[in-house]
């Protein structure tokens, strides 16, 4: 058991305060994703699509990392084998909770695209609508969030990892947004064994062989501590 493969979702930074986007509260009660969370959405709209990622990257510089995210670091730095962390999140709270090479399938807010010549550089804090890209000058400067009918990132690399793993994590997703909720069973099929740490039971908890509820701050420590203590 010494390959760890963990997913998370946004419900590991809920506690965090930066909320989910399912739950009753959550950005898809407030935000039709069709509008700002689309390249149609963005190519209608900029500065709605704009000032929504604006308002989320300002929230997630305040915001602080919680005790899941610490323990994932814990498990990273002691764990005698490999601990990889995919998150479907675009915050950095993994990486400023002590997390490394974290593999961001959705992107990031911390970063920058441009629509035209595909450039990549820091995201100023708040980007503006036809911010100039400073590689080819045209004003085609995006968040680069893959939005909705975009590819996910690093996918190959994922799979790959999943393929390996002899342990897969979900934390804090709900399992209704592809192709992350497959990620149980490439793992399982692959022979890994797999658990559910989330407050609900997610769309596909019967893909898991183990599940654990409960808040994030609570269950993710509790879980890193046993794995930690388990080991040889
Ligand atoms: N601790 C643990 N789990 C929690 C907590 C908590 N404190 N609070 C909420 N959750 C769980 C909810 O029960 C839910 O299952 O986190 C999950 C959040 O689900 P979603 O809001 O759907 O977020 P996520 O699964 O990350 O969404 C996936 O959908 O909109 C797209 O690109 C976006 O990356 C996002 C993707």
């Amino acid at each position: 058991m010494n390959k760890i493969v963990i997913l998370t979702g946004a419900g590991i930074s809920a506690e965090s305060g930066l909320g989910t986007f399912r739950d009753a509260d959550g950005l898809w009660a407030r935000h039709r994703i069709e509008d700002v969370a689309t390249p149609e959405g963005f190519a209608r709209n900029p500065g709605l699509v704009q000032g929504f990622y604006n308002e989320r990257r300002a929230n997630a510089a305040d915001a602080a990392p919680n005790a899941a995210h610490q323990a994932l670091a814990r498990l990273q730095q002691d764990w005698q084998g490999d601990v990889i962390i995919v998150t479907q999140n675009v915050d950095d709270l993994h990486e400023k909770g002590g997390a490394q090479d974290v593999l961001h399938m959705h992107g990031t807010l911390a970063g920058a695209l441009c629509g035209n010549c595909g450039h990549r550089w820091p995201s100023p804090a708040t980007m503006q609508v036809d911010e100039p890209c400073p590689a080819c000058q045209a004003p085609a400067a995006r968040p680069d969030v893959v939005w909705f009918g975009e590819m996910p990132y690093f996918m190959e690399e994922i799979y790959d990892h999943l393929a390996e793993a002899d342990l897969f994590a979900a934390i804090g997703t709900s399992g209704q947004v592809y192709p992350a909720a497959n990620f149980v069973q490439e793992a399982a099929i692959s022979g890994a064994h797999t658990v559910e740490l989330n407050l609900d039971p997610s769309a596909v908890v019967s893909n898991f062989a183990e599940t654990r509820f409960g808040p994030a701050t609570r269950i993710v420590p509790e879980w890193v501590d046993e794995l930690l203590k388990g080991q040889p």
